[in-house]
């Protein structure tokens, strides 16, 4: 049987699914792999600091705003925006905000999977070194350093292997999303992430007892005020926007399977903090026993997929323990594709009136040829740069143009706009009466939404976009 949410559509079956699967849908590689990365290649501390500052100020009320609009308008998003701006006596066009999230989340979706692929493809090689070398040992014993950093480029230069991870990533997705909200998306989420969340714990608990904890926390946390340039705070505001999942109206559709009585202020506090927390404890992970093992730890890809592969080669247990990490890595991926999938699936499903199968495979169709694009871009691609014509997107492929275009500019451009379609457009009672908040909270939420955020952002929109001239 499906839950049904109170207009009688396929719903979330309860409060806590609900939970669960906007944290499945915000913690991913956006925390794991992303966070760590960025965190790395912009200076650490003062990226972190700018980043829960994000979180907290910017992050949190857009989160609320997003959920709020799907929960009222009960559709796909486009249509949930359009709902409240007819309420509201705005303009109908206010639903192009949630069109261009519907695209961004479409993009996203079609490289996300590249490196869900990458992940598989790493699952693959502890389990082929676990069974070589044994439980106990450490990881990848008859290589050497060289030989392990190069098993990183030799897979992202290997096109026919990064197309095929490609889509058994997004066929994993499709088998999910195709089942429904309560029948599928739901139920990963209610199993993989506790399982995330142990694993997490557990290798977490191994790297700070076994490796640098003290150097990691004055790595992550010492604020460097002069290392926030314009460009980092760009940096750490898409990456707030990106592992929150909003800006491209994910939490939208997610709000719109929740039922009336479920107070959205609060869940969201808590799928913020989740996430939050996740993304901190992800750093709290990786960097002790990077440092520990003599490495540095640089930001970028290479931080997960080299750097990482090494220190287990120096600690006991490697291999298990690295194939536990990207186990774990991948449960986090897929809870946030699903996500992904689903945005411009309840899009189609709602737009031509087609049957749920039909309007997945499609978007899978589709998002299988870009992400195509996206899997060679590293390999007999890599000179191909489709905006390279713009500073922002100089010498980026297509992977990474892709990823620069959504989590620097049609991420925080949707939120900036949702912050203003709350804030200002959309009718004062109607968002009083979804947004479960009160007294002093109340108003500083309306603050936020109506002043910080949109202004924040427009500053930081245009000191990251046009760096020389902040
Ligand atoms: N938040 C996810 C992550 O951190 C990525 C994502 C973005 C998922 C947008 C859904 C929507 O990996």
């Amino acid at each position: 049987m499906v839950a049904t949410t109170s207009t009688g559509r396929d719903g979330w079956s309860s409060r806590s699914a609900f939970i669960l699967a906007a944290i499945g849908s915000a913690v991913g590689l956006g925390n794991l792999v992303r966070f760590p990365a960025e965190a790395g290649a912009n200076g650490g501390g003062a990226f972190v600091l700018f980043y829960i500052l994000c979180i907290v100020l910017i992050g949190l009320p857009v989160l609320l705003s997003e959920t709020l609009i799907g929960r009222h308008g009960q559709a796909a998003a486009p249509e949930s925006y359009r709902k409240v701006a007819e309420e509201s006596g705005a303009s109908k066009s206010w639903e192009l905000v949630a069109t261009l999230g519907v695209l961004s989340a479409f993009l996203v979706l079609s490289f996300y999977c590249v490196l869900g692929g990458w992940v598989l493809y790493y699952i693959y090689l502890f389990i082929a070194d676990l069974i070589a070398t044994g439980v106990t040992g450490p990881a990848f014993d008859g290589l050497n350093f060289e030989a392990v950093d190069a098993l990183f480029p030799a897979m992202i230069a290997n096109g026919p292997v990064t197309v095929v991870l490609n889509l058994i990533f997004l066929a994993i997705t499709l088998f999910f999303v195709a089942r429904g909200v309560s029948g599928g998306i739901e139920k990963v989420a209610v199993y993989l992430m506790p399982l995330f969340f142990v694993l997490l714990v557990g290798i977490t608990i191994y790297s700070l007892i076994g490796g640098s904890s003290q150097e990691t926390f004055d790595y992550l946390f010492t604020f460097e005020p002069e290392k926030l340039t314009g460009e980092v705070m760009l940096a750490a505001v898409g990456q707030a926007f990106f592992s929150l999942s909003l800006g491209v109206a994910g939490m939208v559709t997610y709000g719109a399977y929740v039922s009336r009585d479920v107070n959205l202020a609060g869940t969201s506090a808590i799928i913020g903090a989740a996430d939050t927390s996740v993304a901190l404890v992800a750093g709290l992970c990786i960097f002790p026993i990077v440092i520990a093992a003599g490495l540095t730890p640089n930001g970028g890809l290479g931080l997960m997929f080299q750097t990482l592969p090494h220190a287990f080669q120096e600690i006991p247990f490697g291999s298990l323990i690295g194939l536990a990490f990207f186990i774990m890595v991948g449960f986090a991926a897929l809870t946030s594709s699903v996500a992904l999938m689903e945005v411009p699936s309840a899009w189609v499903i709602d737009q031509f009136r087609i049957r749920r199968p039909a309007a997945v495979l499609l978007v899978t169709a589709l998002a299988a040829v870009f992400g195509t694009l996206s899997a060679l871009s590293t390999g007999m691609l890599s000179g191909f740069h489709p905006l390279g014509f713009l500073p922002m997107f100089e010498g980026l492929g297509f992977l990474d143009t892709l990823d620069t275009l959504t989590s620097k500019l049609t991420m925080p451009i949707g939120a900036l706009l949702t912050a203003v379609f709350i804030g200002w457009i959309a009718d004062k009672r109607l968002v009083d009466s979804e947004n479960g908040l009160s007294g002093g909270l109340h108003l500083f939420w309306r603050f936020l939404v109506r002043w910080f955020c949109p202004l924040a952002l427009l500053l930081i929109l245009l000191g990251g976009i046009f760096p020389d001239r902040a």
